[in-house]
């Protein structure tokens, strides 16, 4: 009887923790890796043959809006199709549960670039939304943030002002709740309109419960511009008052007055790294995606609209193009798309490189999975990092798979991921050195990428020979402890 469920023999094998490439095969049984070596046979009835190819830990996506694609699309195309075998979900504040009031329609944004039908917002436990993923598991596996700004949603009378005591408190019930249920830490969006109002005071208050799990605070940071330095300062103080990790949410420096200041944000990062645990994550392109609001558009060099409910179809639109043909002003032209999505050009290509290529820096996609025409980021990003970008010479392959597995893994706390390694889940990704590269592009968003060849989640393919084999294996994970 065959020993194993599934052996890849002639691998190389880039292990995810920066080690140099070696070959070898590596066994599999009941989703975890048994063993690594050089076998007389394969003692299997599936082998894969993988000479010439690279075998790296499943990619971990650092930073996704996830929370909804999950469960509306479980085979997790845009994520599997590159290499992604587990994603972070509830990041910028925004999670689809706990929605113990619902949700008012329309949905308030930027809770609406998750879902933008209020009857998504259907669990009114966190509990209940970990369940469902259980219940009906996705391709991938993920690990869960709260959002603060759903909490604010939930809790609030007036989302303007800065939460009052009874508020917060209602807040920390919830978020005792969500980490009982699993949740790995919480996540702010302080850049957007309904958490702006809240204090460094009240998100401080807020994460309490964080303290004793040692969960993590992840942060879309209240300014990305002029302010950018102000906000690693204060996102610093809010991880060490409550002593626990905290991770700065796709880094970036935005609009022209700021371009080149990545030279100053990343020594600050590097130098509080010192005295605290800091993590950061960036995606490799200078364009960036939310929702159309008029006062983005201003620092942007150029804007191209990803949806809008009023005008679906201007989707993938220039917005200067969408103002002509409606003979309006941009600012009225706007108006009249809201609610909507944009990608907003305005990133310096040098800070971008500097900031992936920084040592610390993960790689996560920030990718809007519900937009009509989303940024290319989707589904890109990891084999834009492994192919254009390590092409370019910003780092080597095995420095490339470590900033999305072994590092990424180690910053959200998944114990037994991350790495090619006994014991290890199976969490695994073959592709082609020589052709790995992003297919999507600002004009053609929707394409999966080159040279990957099979994507194994907990020991099961999930993609092979370019499309989801319909397995379904992705569990929630949570983070260990003790740290
Ligand atoms: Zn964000
Ligand atoms: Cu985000």
């Amino acid at each position: 009887m065959a020993h194993y469920d599934l052996v890849i023999r002639n691998a190389t094998i880039v292990d995810g923790t920066r080690a140099p490439r070696f070959q070898a095969d590596v066994a599999i049984q009941k989703g975890r890796i048994q063993k690594i070596g050089s076998f007389e046979k394969a003692d299997s009835d599936h082998v894969i043959d993988a000479s010439g190819k690279i075998l790296a830990p499943g990619f971990i996506d650092a930073h996704t809006h996830d929370d909804r694609l999950m469960l509306s699309g479980p085979d997790m195309s845009p994520k599997v199709s590159q290499g992604v075998t587990t994603v972070i979900a509830g990041n910028c504040g925004i999670s689809l549960a706990p929605a113990p009031r619902g949700m008012p329609k329309p949905v308030t944004p930027p809770l609406d670039l998750i879902a933008d039908e209020s009857s998504w917002f259907r669990f009114p436990t966190f509990k209940q939304y970990v369940e469902e993923l259980r219940n009906k598991p996705a391709a991938t596996n993920c690990a869960l943030l709260v959002g603060h700004t759903m909490l604010r949603v939930q809790t609030m009378e007036d989302l303007e002002k800065p939460a009052s005591k009874g508020e917060i408190a209602k807040m920390q019930k919830l978020v005792d709740e969500a980490l009982e249920a699993g949740a790995i830490g919480l996540s702010t969006g302080l850049y957007y309109e309904p958490a702006r109002a809240a204090t460094t005071e009240e998100v401080i208050e807020v994460c309490q419960p964080l303290s004793a799990r040692n969960a993590l605070y992840c942060t879309h940071m209240r300014n990305e511009a002029e302010g950018v330095v102000d906000s690693l300062e204060e996102t610093f103080r809010i991880g060490r008052e409550l002593a626990i990790p905290v991770v700065v949410s796709h880094h970036k420096v935005l609009g022209v007055p700021n371009y080149g200041r990545s030279a100053e944000t990343l020594p600050i990062i590097e130098k509080a790294m010192r005295s605290q645990e800091v993590g950061l994550d960036c995606y490799p392109y200078c364009a960036s995606s939310t929702i159309l609001s008029w006062s983005r558009v201003g620092i942007a060099s150029k804007v191209l609209v990803t949806w809008s409910k009023p005008h679906p179809e201007v989707s993938g639109t220039d917005l200067k193009d969408i103002a002509r043909m409606m003979n309006l002003s941009e600012e009225e032209t706007v108006q009249k798309l809201l609610p909507a999505g944009a990608i907003y050009f305005s990133m310096d290509e040098t800070d971008v490189q500097r900031i992936l290529g920084f040592e610390r820096t993960m790689i996560g996609s920030d990718g809007l999975p519900h937009d009509a025409a989303p940024h290319p980021r989707l589904w890109g990003t990891f084999a834009r990092v492994l192919g254009h970008y390590r092409r370019l010479g910003l780092f080597s392959l095995e420095e490339a798979v470590h900033k999305m597995t072994g590092l990424t893994a180690r910053t959200f706390g998944l114990a037994g991921r991350g790495a090619v390694k006994e014991g290890f889940a199976a969490d695994l990704v073959l592709f082609d050195d020589a052709s790995i590269d992003d297919a999507a592009s600002f004009e053609k968003p929707v394409a999966p990428a080159k040279g990957i060849d099979t994507v194994i989640v907990n020991g099961e393919p999930v993609w092979r020979e370019g499309r989801p084999t319909g397995a379904r294996p992705g569990q929630v994970l949570t983070r260990i402890l003790s740290h």
